[in-house]
């Protein structure tokens, strides 16, 4: 008895994913592979992966296109909770886990497998984040991960592929582990390893080095709608156009690179280099629509549960209750963030340089320090006299008691 009868694969057409196929029927007793490739606009042709597929024995080689979904339901949703892991990781790879996953879990019902299975090995987060979202969509499946126990190095991997007519992969292959959606690409191993190397140029395909950029800054207007970006320059753009305009533009000027020491979900800490340009700027630019058009408290209080959230996609809980209560909470934040930013795009950087919105709660009559000004300055005295009241009795037991 193998250890499933169907399996729906995960693939890439990397060496790993490849060699899971044969390793599945050989090795594991499973009957039939059928692949899946997801192309979540990684800008890579997908129709090889599919025959390398076939030659390595998957009985069935699928190739979906997912990418209108991954930006409407999975990066809007995250613009929205400007979702930054650590401060600074706009979980472009991890958004990818959840709808990779229901996209297998979909394939499984309508080709009747009675299993999943994904090629990552045991030391990363996208194993956490493919099993569990898995789990959550059908608890009946069984997830299959080779790779995670086959103990085979790299090496080992391909000269096992060989026996099965895989060819080794031709080009010397990169040192880096790469992973890439329209999103923004995840970058790491190789030298970077070492936390004081500096990234070479090499690793970067979607920001221009600064020495590259224009010299002239370029601005541009980010038109949102219920907190979702819906125009560029007054132009109205379809979701995954918008994204792949401003990738261009903002990458042109070199802005959307992070360089982080990161807090893996397996206690690991691994060095990571992103690059994310669309999906960076559109944060910026809707937590700044947010401050103009949010009341302060709501802003504030937000922030707390956008840490939550982005822990939760970041550790592969996008399917999780908690995840779904918090999602509540920040729809109802957003029906007025609709309005424009304006970002500056400047050799290596983004900066908001103007913002406007039919639902500002900015009130110049009441900011202004010129003669408009409409805020009753007497209000102040007795509002301070009432909140500083707890404080002015600590100070004075302080005084009597020195303590
Ligand atoms: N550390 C990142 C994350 O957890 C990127 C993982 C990228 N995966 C890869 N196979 N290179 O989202």
């Amino acid at each position: 008895m193998g250890r499933a009868e169907k399996v729906i694969l995960a693939y890439s057409g990397g060496v790993d994913t490849s060699v899971c196929i044969p390793y599945l029927k050989h090795e594991w007793g499973v009957k039939e592979v059928i692949t899946l490739a997801a192309d979540l606009g990684q800008g890579e042709d997908l129709q090889p992966i599919k025959e390398k597929a076939l030659t390595a024995g998957a009985s069935n080689s699928l190739v979906e296109n997912g990418v209108e979904r991954f930006v409407t339901e999975f990066a809007f949703p995250a613009i929205q909770a400007n979702a930054l892991y650590e401060n600074q990781y706009p979980l472009s790879t991890a958004l990818a886990r959840p709808l990779i996953s229901q996209m297998l879990v979909e394939a499984a019902a309508e080709h009747g497998a009675d299993a999943v299975a994904h090629g990552c090995t045991g030391k990363g987060n996208d194993q956490v984040r493919f099993d569990v979202s898995i789990m959550a969509l059908n608890p009946d499946l069984k997830i299959l991960a080779p790779a995670r126990e086959w103990g085979m190095s790299r090496e080992d991997a391909i000269a096992y592929g060989e026996q099965f007519g895989l060819p080794a992969p031709v080009k010397k292959s990169s040192p880096y582990s790469i992973d890439q959606n329209l999103l923004g690409r995840s970058i790491e191993a190789g030298s970077l390893e070492d936390p004081m190397v500096e990234p070479p140029e090499e690793v970067f395909s979607m920001t221009r080095a600064i020495a590259q950029t224009p010299d002239e800054p370029e601005y541009i207007d980010i038109g949102f709608e219920k907190g979702i970006p819906v125009s560029l320059n007054g132009e109205k753009y379809q979701p995954v156009a918008l994204i792949q305009t401003l990738n261009e533009q903002v990458g042109k000027h070199g802005f959307g690179r992070i360089d982080m020491m990161e807090n893996r979900v397996v206690g690991i800490k691994s060095r990571e280099i992103y690059e994310a340009p669309a999906l960076l700027a559109l944060i910026i630019a809707h937590r700044d629509l947010e401050s103009l058009t949010l009341t302060g408290d709501v802003s504030q209080y937000k922030r707390g549960i956008e840490e939550t959230y982005s822990q939760l996609i970041y550790r592969g809980l996008w399917y999780s209750p908690l995840k779904k209560a918090l999602e509540g909470f920040i729809q109802q934040t957003q029906h007025r963030v609709t309005g424009t930013v304006r970002l500056k795009l400047l050799k290596g950087n983004a900066t908001v340089v103007g913002r406007e919105s039919p639902y500002s709660l900015y009130a110049p009559d009441l900011a202004t320090y010129g003669s408009q000004d409409e805020f009753d300055h007497k209000a102040a005295e007795g509002f301070i006299y009432v909140w500083g009241l707890p404080t002015k009795v600590w100070s004075k037991l302080t005084k009597e008691s020195n303590l």
